[in-house]
């Protein structure tokens, strides 16, 4: 297998995953999937490979990536397209969407369906009529495999559109949920959408709008696994390391077992000219934690916490940050280290408390069974150490 960090894998190409498929499966059988992880994971790649390999016979998949919608209206155009696309494979129609746009727009609908600007408004609708074509004109479950979907709504809100709308979209999608019992919602995306509702829910939002969810966290890969890879990739790149078995383990282990380092360190060995060890493999690391391009964009993790936290709590956060990045600490010694970088009050340990969990979340640490806070991932916390020491 080649070196492909950050591009699209064939499905056969996606290791390490099998098993975390099969749970979703086991559980897309009683409800819809809130995907969470750290950016990078590979969250997109495991969607992608069930997109690829559902059993059609019981299933129909559909994999929309919404990066890019910048309004409710394109959302809906977007699912509209992807129900009739598979629709039209069976000669049908989206009939009671189609109808609807036509009274709208007031005049005949052609094949190929444009959303008149008249549309937006109703945009709430026509997304209600789109699922009803595609619930009732087919037998199967639907599972609808949404990425980016923090990112569409945090869109959403940053265009204009606002905080209202947004809410109104989740609001919106978890009534579909609740009302069609055969259809399924898996959202994942590279920011936490927990990110997004806590912005919301400063604007006076109250619903919990994913309770009805699962949450399921794609990991790292399992230490074999992501050897495995390491292994394949070396082979794929063809190069030549005294000890392959060792280096394999290096790379997999330098890089907290994440598949998208995993690709980058063997591409960076592809290009280098000196002998291939473990030795070797860890000075890349090292180069690509202080490298100037960032290439692998760490600064993200800085730049993240100015993003999702206001004002007065960056400076909390960050402290936090620097202080566990220095060691492992338990509540009591982490918030009085706290104390002494920043003005913080006895009286706000509850504030730091739950900045604290919202770190969690954000799977920067996490609590070990020590009951000591500490980074989740070693390389970050390198990184953090590099750049902040
Ligand atoms: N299971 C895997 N086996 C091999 N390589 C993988 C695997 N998962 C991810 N990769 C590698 O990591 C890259 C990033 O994966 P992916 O795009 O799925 O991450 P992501 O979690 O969706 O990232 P983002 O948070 O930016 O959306 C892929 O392009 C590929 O190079
Ligand atoms: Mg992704």
């Amino acid at each position: 297998m080649r070196a492909n960090p950050g591009g699209q894998l064939d499905p056969t190409e996606v290791i390490g995953r099998d098993q975390l498929i099969e749970n979703l499966w086991h559980v897309l059988e009683q409800q819809s999937v809130l995907l969470t992880a750290e950016r990078r994971i590979g969250k997109t790649q495991v969607i992608k490979k069930m997109v690829a390999e559902a059993d059609a016979e019981r299933l129909l998949t559909i994999y929309r990536d919404l990066e890019g919608v910048r309004t409710p209206l394109e959302f809906v155009e977007h699912v509209f397209y992807d129900v009739e696309r598979y629709l039209s494979r069976k000669q049908k129609w989206a009939t009671r969407t189609r109808n609807f746009l036509q009274e709208i727009a007031g005049s005949e609908i052609g094949e190929v369906v444009r959303f008149p600007d008249a549309a937006a408004p109703h945009w709430k609708r026509l997304l209600e009529r789109t699922i009803e074509d595609l619930v009732t004109q087919q037998d199967r479950r639907v599972v609808f495999f949404w990425d980016e979907v923090p990112l569409m709504l945090h869109n959403l809100v940053q265009r204009g559109e606002g905080d209202a709308v947004a809410m109104e979209m989740l609001d919106v999608l978890r009534q579909l949920r609740q009302m069609h019992a055969d259809l399924r919602m898996v959202f994942t995306g590279s920011i936490g959408l927990h990110n997004v509702i806590t912005a919301l829910r400063r604007a006076g939002y109250a619903n919990d709008p994913t309770n009805d969810m699962r949450t399921i966290d794609v990991p790292p890969l399992r230490s074999a696994a992501a050897v495995d890879l390491a292994l394949q990739l070396l082979e794929g790149e063809n190069i030549v390391a005294a000890e392959v078995q060792a280096t394999a383990e290096t790379i997999a282990r330098a890089v907290d077992q994440v598949p998208y380092y995993i690709h980058h360190i063997v591409s960076d060995l592809r290009f280098t000219d000196e002998p291939v060890t473990p030795d070797l493999v860890r000075t890349l690391v090292a180069r690509r934690l202080r490298d100037p391009q960032d290439e692998w964009r760490m600064t993200h993790y800085r730049e993240r916490v100015n993003t999702y936290y206001d004002d007065e709590e960056q400076p909390i956060v960050l402290a936090i940050l620097d202080v566990l990045a220095d060691e492992a600490r338990s509540f009591a010694q982490l918030f009085n280290l706290v104390k002494t970088q920043v003005a913080v009050l006895d009286e706000e340990e509850e504030r730091v408390r739950n900045l604290v969990r919202l770190l969690q979340r954000d799977h920067y640490i996490e609590l070990g069974a020590d009951d000591a806070y500490r980074f989740r991932f070693p390389l970050i916390r390198r990184w953090w150490r590099i750049n902040r020491g």
